[in-house]
């Protein structure tokens, strides 16, 4: 049962916007000594706690988390539930990965009771990394979408998960038919979009494994379900984009494949977006698609270096995204280190508040959520994290000598991972993992 009013008293962090580089923004909001008072799974309120604690209403529980950091939600903008039990495997890049590991690991989910032990260990794995909203790429099976939707909703968890559409250029086994994909795609949109918190992607894999007329059946998917999103990959891989340059010669890129089948719009996100030019980011502005950063993936796989600033200049929306099982991590600290690495190679800066905007807010925006998740203003869904300062020796022996907030926030970032994360709330309750 959920009690009707709760008080968390730690230090308190999250932005009303983009606080670009500068570590003064107006946008950042911290108390050293906060409170944030839930009613009924929803903010109520969040400022100083010797203000609030005045105000509190009667019977209000008051739960402590002293030498704690309460932070929203983290946010994965592109993931992929089924790749589990093959996260970390060795010795090759995109094409080949797939063909060697990603495919026969997919092929599992044809089970349904397999299925479904896999999304529970993977939905308490997010949890337990302080990620509590995800948009999630299931198999080519529907029934790997009905056991993600199932866990999630058992979880009151607000997740978008799709049916992966293939029918060509990937192992017979995984391989539906545009109808075939069309329909199943159709069926699951009806039995859950919408359903409590839980939405429903169109997830085309990415233009080499499908044929027009399957990419013509996922834009007639989109214009009869227009609050839908659309979900898949774009120019991760020099190889990948020469294969679809030979595949689709009529298109200008890659993206434009993707443009010319009615694929892009607001609610649609691509992941990786590392190999696009100028006229490819103003597209994605123009059409209101979203790219999600995956620094953890792209190094793991060696796929390239994704410009931040650039994104941002053009006026894309930006999440980050772990895309595990290419990722080596899904907790959002760890990918915010790998974000930052990878800005220092492509000569840019990003500063901790400007990870945390892009685990956060940002990806809120990227989904089109932000009127419900992504911080702590008034009415938004009670969903956030609880940041241990002391996880480690070595973290609590850095952080001693930490003079800024922000020296303590990107410390925490480069040093932190899932041992950072004391606790998870779910709408105001504190999660199981
Ligand atoms: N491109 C097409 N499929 C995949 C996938 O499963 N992972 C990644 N990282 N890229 C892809
Ligand atoms: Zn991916």
């Amino acid at each position: 049962m959920q009690s009707k009013c709760k008080a968390f008293r730690a230090s308190i962090l999250h932005l009303l916007g983009d606080p670009e580089n500068d570590l003064d923004s107006e946008k950042i909001e911290y108390w050293e000594d906060g409170l944030l008072l839930i009613v009924e799974g929803y903010v109520k309120s969040v400022g100083p706690a010797e203000v609030l604690l005045k105000t509190l209403p009667e019977g209000c529980e008051v739960i402590e988390y002293p030498n704690q950091l309460i932070i929203p939600g983290m946010i994965d903008t592109h993931v992929h539930y089924p790749q589990i039990d093959m996260i970390a495997a060795y010795g090759e890049q995109l094409l080949t990965w797939l063909e060697s590991y990603t495919f026969p690991t997919e092929k599992q989910f044809s089970d349904k009771a397999h299925a479904a032990d896999v999304a529970q260990f993977f939905l308490s794995e997010l949890l337990r990394n302080g990620t509590t909203t995800a948009l999630v790429f299931g198999t080519v099976h529907p029934e790997s979408v009905d056991a993600f939707f199932e866990e999630a909703e058992r979880l009151d968890l607000r997740m978008i998960a799709g049916k992966v559409l293939m029918d060509r250029n990937c192992p017979e086994y995984l391989q539906d038919t545009p109808e075939q994909g069309y329909e199943d795609s159709k069926t699951l949109i009806e039995k859950w979009h919408g359903k409590g918190r839980l939405s429903y992607a169109v997830t085309p894999r990415f233009a080499p494994t499908s044929t027009p007329e399957q990419l013509a059946k996922a834009g007639q998917l989109l214009s009869e379900y227009p609050d839908v999103y659309m979900h898949t990959h774009v120019a991760e891989n020099k190889d990948e984009v020469a294969w679809v340059e030979s595949l689709f010669p009529e298109s200008r890129s890659y993206l434009d494949v993707y443009q010319q089948h009615e694929l892009l719009r607001p609610r649609s996100v691509l992941a990786h977006c590392l190999h696009l030019d100028d006229d490819d980011k103003k597209c994605m502005s123009d059409t209101g698609s979203a790219a999600a950063f995956c620094p953890s993936s792209n190094l793991f796989l060696g796929s390239g270096l994704f410009d931040v600033a650039d994104f941002k200049e053009k006026g894309v929306r930006i999440g980050m995204g772990s895309d595990v099982g290419a990722g080596t991590s899904f907790n959002m600290l760890r990918n915010s280190s790998d974000a930052y690495k990878v800005t220092q190679l492509s000569g840019g800066k990003l500063s901790a508040f400007q990870a945390l905007y892009l685990a956060t807010l940002s990806g809120a925006k990227a989904l089109y959520l932000d009127d419900k998740i992504g911080n702590f203003e008034q009415g938004k869904e009670a969903d956030f994290v609880v940041l241990n300062y002391d996880s480690t020796p070595l973290i609590k022996r850095r952080l001693k000598a930490a003079t800024t907030l922000h020296d303590k926030l990107f410390a925490l970032m480069m040093l932190g991972d899932d041992r950072s994360i004391s606790a998870t709330y779910i709408k105001g309750e504190q999660a199981k993992f």
